[in-house]
C-alpha cells in the first residue's frame, strides 16, 4: 500500500473533535449533550449579510481576486479605520478563513525548522498551522494564577534563537480569554524591534471584549511596520464561521507581496462568501452592543455559577467567549469522556474540552478545561449544574 507522508501523520487532529465519537453516541442512546466545547456562536448572523447573498444577481460564478475584491478591501479599511486602525486597502490580503491567513503568514516568514515563539495555552490550530510549514513552536507558559497575562519580557528573551523568526498572540485569547494590555504590546513590540522578528496577532475576537476594557491592536503601534502581521476573520465577529472569510494585515510590502503569491496559488476566496462579508461590514452598531451584552452576561453567568462549585477555580476572562477552568480532577480529558460515555444527570451530559490539548508542553493544564460560553443563559446554568453533579460522582 502505498504510505502517507511523514507529515500527513505528524498532522494533530482536533483535541477538540477527538472526543466527538462519544458525544455522537451519547446523542444516540438519547442523552442531551450540552456543547461547551467549541467555539460556534448560536448568535444570529446580520440580515444584512444573509440578503446580499440572496439579491445577488450572478450569471456566471467567477473566481473573485486571489486577494480579494478591491471594494471590499476599501470597505474593510473603512472597518480597521472605526477601530482606531488605519491601514490602505492593499495592506490587505483576503484569505479563506483565519485558518489560511495564518497557514499563509507561516508560510511567507519562515522556513524548515524556523521557530516561533507562542504563550501556551494556545488555539489548538496552531499545531496545524505549524505542520503544514514544517516549523516549530516554542512556546512559553502563561499561568493559570495570572489569568494567562503576558509571561515576562525576560522569559521570551530566553527563548530566542538565531531560528527564531516570530513571536505569536492571540488577543483576546482562545482558549484563556485574557486581553493583553496596550503596556503589554508595547512591551512585545519593543522586544520584536530588538530581536528584528515578526510580531504576528490574530485578532478574530477583537470585538468580544468586557468589563469597558478597551482592545489594543499590535497595528496602532507607531515604527512597528515591518514587523505587526494582524490575522482577522469574519467568523466569530459576525457570527459567521461558514463564510470561511479572512485577512491578514500588513504594512511591511514584502510580505504582503510574499501572501499574494500564496493567495495565487490557491486562485481565490469563495465569491458568495465575499459578497456576504462586504455586506456585514454594514452591519448596524445595534448588533454588537446586543451580542457583546449577551456574551458578558453569559460570561458573568458561568463564572458566577462555576465559582460555587466546590474546588472549581477560573481564570476570570476578560474577552473572547471561552474561559479555562481548573477543576478537583487529575485528568481531564479521562472525565470528559466519562462526561459523554458513562455520565447522565436526567439523562443529559456536557462536552467539554481538556486543556491539555492547548499545551505544546506535555503535562501542563491536566485538570484544566476549556469552556465556551456559547449557550444560551438558561443553558449555561443548566450546563453548570449537570457538572456540579458529575463531579460528585465522579469523584466517589
Ligand atoms: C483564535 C482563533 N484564530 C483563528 C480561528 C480561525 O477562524 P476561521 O478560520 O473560521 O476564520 C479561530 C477559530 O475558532 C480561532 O479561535
Amino acid at each position: 500500500m502505498p504510505k502517507i507522508s511523514i507529515k500527513g501523520q505528524t498532522m494533530p487532529s482536533s483535541p477538540i473533535r477527538k472526543l466527538a465519537p462519544f458525544a455522537e453516541k451519547a446523542k444516540k442512546e438519547g442523552k442531551k449533550v450540552y456543547h461547551l466545547n467549541i467555539g460556534q456562536p448560536d448568535i444570529k448572523t446580520p440580515q444584512v449579510a444573509l440578503d446580499a447573498v440572496k439579491i445577488a444577481n450572478i450569471d456566471v460564478l467567477a473566481y473573485a481576486r486571489s486577494q480579494g475584491s478591491e471594494s471590499y478591501r476599501l470597505k474593510l479599511a473603512g472597518y480597521y479605520a472605526k477601530n482606531d486602525i488605519h491601514i490602505k486597502a492593499d495592506d490587505i490580503v483576503v484569505t479563506v478563513g483565519g485558518t489560511e491567513a495564518l497557514n499563509f503568514t507561516f508560510g511567507s516568514i519562515m522556513d524548515v525548522d524556523d521557530e516561533i515563539i507562542i504563550p501556551e495555552p494556545f488555539y489548538a490550530n496552531y499545531n496545524g498551522a505549524s505542520v503544514f510549514s514544517d516549523v516549530k513552536i516554542v512556546p512559553i507558559t502563561s499561568r493559570f494564577e495570572d489569568n494567562f497575562a503576558l509571561p515576562p519580557v525576560s522569559e521570551f528573551e530566553k527563548l530566542i534563537t538565531p531560528k527564531t523568526k516570530a513571536i505569536l498572540i492571540c488577543n483576546p485569547g482562545n482558549p484563556t480569554g485574557y486581553l493583553y494590555s496596550k503596556d503589554e504590546i508595547k512591551q512585545l513590540a519593543e522586544l520584536v524591534k530588538k530581536h528584528d522578528l515578526f510580531l504576528i496577532a490574530d485578532e478574530v475576537y477583537r470585538e468580544f471584549v468586557y468589563d469597558g476594557e478597551k482592545h489594543y491592536s499590535i497595528l496602532k503601534e507607531e515604527g512597528l511596520q515591518n514587523h505587526a502581521i494582524v490575522i482577522d476573520s469574519v467568523s466569530k465577529r459576525y457570527s459567521m464561521s461558514g463564510a470561511r472569510i479572512g485577512c491578514v494585515i500588513s504594512k511591511n510590502k514584502e510580505f504582503v507581496a510574499t501572501v499574494i503569491k500564496f493567495a495565487q496559488a490557491r486562485l481565490s476566496p469563495p465569491t458568495y462568501a465575499l459578497i456576504a462579508s462586504e455586506a456585514a461590514i454594514d452591519t448596524p452598531q445595534t448588533y454588537f452592543y446586543e451580542v457583546i451584552k449577551e456574551y458578558d452576561k453569559r460570561r458573568t453567568t458561568i463564572i458566577s455559577e462555576l465559582e460555587r462549585i466546590e474546588g472549581v477555580k477560573v481564570a476570570r476572562p476578560k474577552g473572547a467567549f471561552y474561559c479555562i477552568v481548573e477543576l478537583p480532577v487529575k485528568d481531564s480529558e479521562d472525565f470528559a469522556k466519562w462526561l459523554l460515555k458513562e455520565f447522565s444527570y436526567e439523562n443529559e451530559t456536557l462536552m467539554i474540552a481538556p486543556a491539555g490539548g492547548f499545551y505544546s508542553t506535555k503535562g501542563i493544564g491536566k485538570n484544566q478545561v476549556r469552556l465556551a460560553y456559547v449557550l444560551n443563559i438558561e443553558d449555561l446554568k443548566r450546563a453548570v449544574l449537570i457538572l456540579k453533579e458529575a463531579l460528585k460522582v465522579y469523584n466517589n
